[in-house]
């Protein structure tokens, strides 16, 4: 089997500083942990209503990320225009929606191709991997090998949401035959956790997975005892002076 790439989706580290409008904890600082444990890119979302990452975030990643940088936006053209001028090492494109929590459904490449093929050449022709983020459906994943993209990214979300049901299992294993078929590098993503991922990373065509919240919500636990610690020490630094 082709090894598998592991992006890390660091959108969640940037919630929690916008939850205070803090300057911690950093996207770049995250980007760096990630990277040195391993990673092989990261994954951030400059989404329309800037929720969690900001300009001057992705702007910093494109620049500083040692690994590839992996930018996903919608295919707007205030999105593609920061996308040309990054120029990271590959663009997913994804739905947005501005009411959503997270990003629900892949795109349908079926509406609006005129401007999807835009947005596509546009990166294509700037040298920039594209991906379409696209739910496991043969019909999608020819409309994504017909606009001219490299890769499709299949949304797990609905195989994450029903555990235990095959068919969603299925469906992914048949799409990601299907894509590499018809020529297209395979990667998925969206709601994969630690307990659901093994069946997805065995897809012998899927070659990069995307994981971001589930690896955040971890990290609280793993590192909660260590940040108590911490500060318990810096009080009593305090007072022992
Ligand atoms: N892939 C895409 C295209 C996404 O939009 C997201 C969520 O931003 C992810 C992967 C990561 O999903 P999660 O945060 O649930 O791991």
């Amino acid at each position: 089997m082709t090894p598998q790439r592991l992006y890390i989706n660091i959108d969640h580290v940037a919630t929690l500083r916008q939850a205070r409008r803090a300057s911690y904890p950093d996207p770049v600082a995250a980007a760096r942990l990630c990277e040195d444990a391993g990673a092989d890119g990261i994954t951030a979302h400059l989404r329309e209503d800037r929720r969690h990452m900001q300009d001057a975030d992705v702007e910093a990643l494109a620049r500083g990320a040692r690994t590839p940088f992996n930018l996903e936006i919608a295919a707007t053209d205030e999105m593609t225009r920061i996308a040309l001028r990054l120029r990271p090492h590959q663009v997913t494109l994804v739905p947005e929606r501005r009411e959503e929590i997270t990003t629900e459904g892949g795109l349908d490449l079926a509406s609006d191709p005129a401007r999807l093929s835009t947005c596509v050449g546009a990166l294509r022709q700037a040298g920039i991997r594209t991906a379409l983020f696209i739910d496991p459906d043969r019909d999608q994943i020819d409309r994504a090998a017909a606009l001219g993209a490299e890769a499709i990214e299949l949304h797990t979300g609905t195989y994450c949401h029903h555990p235990g049901d095959p068919r969603h299992l299925r469906a992914l294993q048949d799409a990601a035959a299907h894509a590499a078929a018809r020529g297209l590098a395979v990667h998925a993503g969206h709601g994969l956790t630690v307990g659901n991922v093994g069946p997805v990373a065995a897809i012998p065509e899927c070659e990069e997975l995307n994981i971001g919240h589930s690896i955040v919500a971890h990290a609280v636990f793993v590192g909660l005892a260590e940040a108590v610690r911490a500060m318990r020490a810096a009080m009593e630094s305090a007072r022992a002076r």
